[in-house]
């Protein structure tokens, strides 16, 4: 695994509605190039950048109508070497999305595979032999050309399956993995991750990576593909990582993946934590961290020097973090994200508490997604600093809330938000304890029961980690005994006769 990953903090930008640097409404590549000495500055030394190439962005760019070309509203392809350029002269690696598992209607090769007449894109993707049949348990695109069968899609219906083969078969049209067809769809994809590493990208984040291979129900066929992607990379790149949108880390990190996200599906419980009726981290103490933590201990047993798991603060497609947690239940949220194992993921704008904007009409396949995605809110002037184009312009509405949060504002208060979020990346990194590849073991996770501690550890180094987000001081025994603090927001936690007084609405990080 490559090195830098050790101590990896990345930054996910949607490059749409990050920073606009030619007034046309939609953020682009020269406008993230401006805005990395922010990244720098907050502590962040990695980039996941959403989809970026050309698009009808029917699907915010997960539905790639070219693999090989930067989306022009975005820039060129020397655009983006240069931001990969940049980026790498501050000490940042940037991940490109994949989308290996469907295209646009408008790529080139479904424009081939649709037509009746035998081609080498054919079997690029998966149809039945009849337009008559339609694939079981799936949907499907037909009666739109004269090829007489069915198409496989993926998502939404103008996203077909790319064909990597079936691992359970039992129609005729259903291809093993080994067969030419899917076979080719591979060989293509390791050429694009090709393209993008040798134009000096560092990685992908793979979208819907448990997906490719179809009828398999454990998973088992998708794995045997990722492990070629992988000896592939290990051979030609073998500094490149990939991460996959997977959920499920036993089967990803199997299959090769450098890492894996807990995501708001899946078996996780990660949705008990911040995204639910009673999350966890509010206030009101009325959540339960129980079955998030038996999960996950299970998981990194099972994963055991494979790779890491790495827990988001949101992305794209969930809803904002701010959404159900306010002011502390923030600060003491990102205490426990940032001093997990695992790579953490901070998705722009979280840092200062960029709210879920409410009531946005859909844009770009984004439907309720869309609130979470609104420009990035940089300062007080014209559009929050995003963009100067006219208000209408704006690709998606900006939250219009007078209070909404912003950079430059949080920047000067010690007591922001950001503050917080700098000072916990700034100890992550000055304790080895603390980074991605540490040990980590729970010393306190009862079922409906507040705080959540755990011991991180690294070499000589122990460091007890306590959350109490409720509203109430708990005396509580884990077998420990504080030593020093070395971080605390609140009132620090006390040593008594009991076992350790923790204060309301406080995190800290203890020796122990
Ligand atoms: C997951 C992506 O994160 C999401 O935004 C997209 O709509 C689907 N995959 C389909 O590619």
């Amino acid at each position: 695994m490559a090195k830098w990953l050790d101590d990896a903090i990345f930054y996910e930008i949607y490059p749409q509605s990050f920073q606009d640097s030619n007034g046309d409404g939609i953020g682009d590549f020269q406008g993230i190039i401006e805005r990395l000495d922010y990244i720098v500055g907050l502590g962040c030394n990695g980039i996941w950048l959403n989809p970026c190439f050309q698009s009808p962005f029917g699907d915010a760019g997960y539905d790639v109508e070219d693999y090989y070309l930067a989306a022009p509203r975005y820039g060129t392809n020397e655009d983006l070497r240069r931001l990969f350029k940049e980026a790498h002269k501050r000490g940042i690696h940037v991940l490109l999305d994949l989308v290996p598992g469907h295209t646009s209607t408008k790529h080139r090769w479904f424009q081939e595979s649709m037509k009746a007449e035998k081609n080498p894109y054919t079997d690029r993707y998966i149809w039945t032999d009849d337009i008559w049949e339609s694939p079981e348990g799936m949907g499907c695109i037909r009666g739109i050309s004269d090829r007489s069968g069915s198409c496989v899609v993926n998502f939404f219906s103008h996203q077909p399956a790319l064909n990597y083969g079936y691992y359970e078969r039992n129609r005729p049209w259903q291809q093993s993995p080994e067969e030419e067809g899917p076979r080719a769809t591979l060989e293509e994809m390791k050429n694009v991750m090709r393209f993008w590493l040798g134009m000096g990208c560092d990685g992908f984040r793979v979208d819907m990576a448990g997906s490719l291979v179809k009828n398999d129900p454990e998973g088992k066929g998708t794995i045997a593909l990722w492990q070629k992607v992988r000896a592939f990379l290990d051979q030609e790149y073998p500094e490149a990582v990939l991460i996959s949108e997977w959920g499920e880390p036993e089967k990803s990190l199997a299959g090769g993946f450098h890492m894996d996200f807990l995501l708001q599906f899946g078996p996780s419980h990660y949705n008990d934590l911040f995204r639910c009726e009673e999350p966890f981290f509010s206030k009101r103490g009325k959540g339960d961290a129980s079955a998030f933590v038996k999960r996950y201990e299970e998981s990194r047993e099972k994963t055991k020097g494979k790779g890491f798991i790495c827990i988001p603060s949101g992305n794209h497609d969930m809803d904002r973090l701010a959404r159900r947690l306010k002011g502390d239940e923030l600060k003491i949220a990102f205490a426990f994200l940032l001093s997990m194992p695992g790579a953490p993921f901070v998705y722009y704008g979280d840092e200062i508490g960029m709210r879920f904007v409410e009531g946005l009409r859909s844009v770009e396949g984004g439907y309720q997604r869309t609130g979470s995605r609104s420009p990035m809110q940089w300062d007080k002037s014209t559009n929050a600093g995003f963009s100067s184009a006219p208000r209408e312009l704006l690709y998606i509405p900006l939250d219009e809330s007078a209070d909404r949060p912003d950079v430059e504002s949080q920047m000067e208060r010690e007591d922001s938000l950001y503050q917080e979020v700098r000072r916990l990346i700034a100890l992550r990194k000055a304790h080895p304890a603390l980074q991605n590849g540490g040990g980590i073991e729970f010393v306190y996770a009862p079922q409906n029961e507040y705080p959540l501690a755990y011991v991180r550890s690294a070499g000589e180094e122990s460091l007890l980690v306590i959350l109490n987000p409720a509203e109430r001081e708990i005396v509580f025994e884990c077998g420990c005994r504080l030593k020093e603090t070395v971080y605390s927001f609140g009132k620090e936690a006390e040593n008594c006769g009991e076992g350790i007084r923790v204060s309301p609405c406080s995190a800290g990080i203890y020796r122990i």
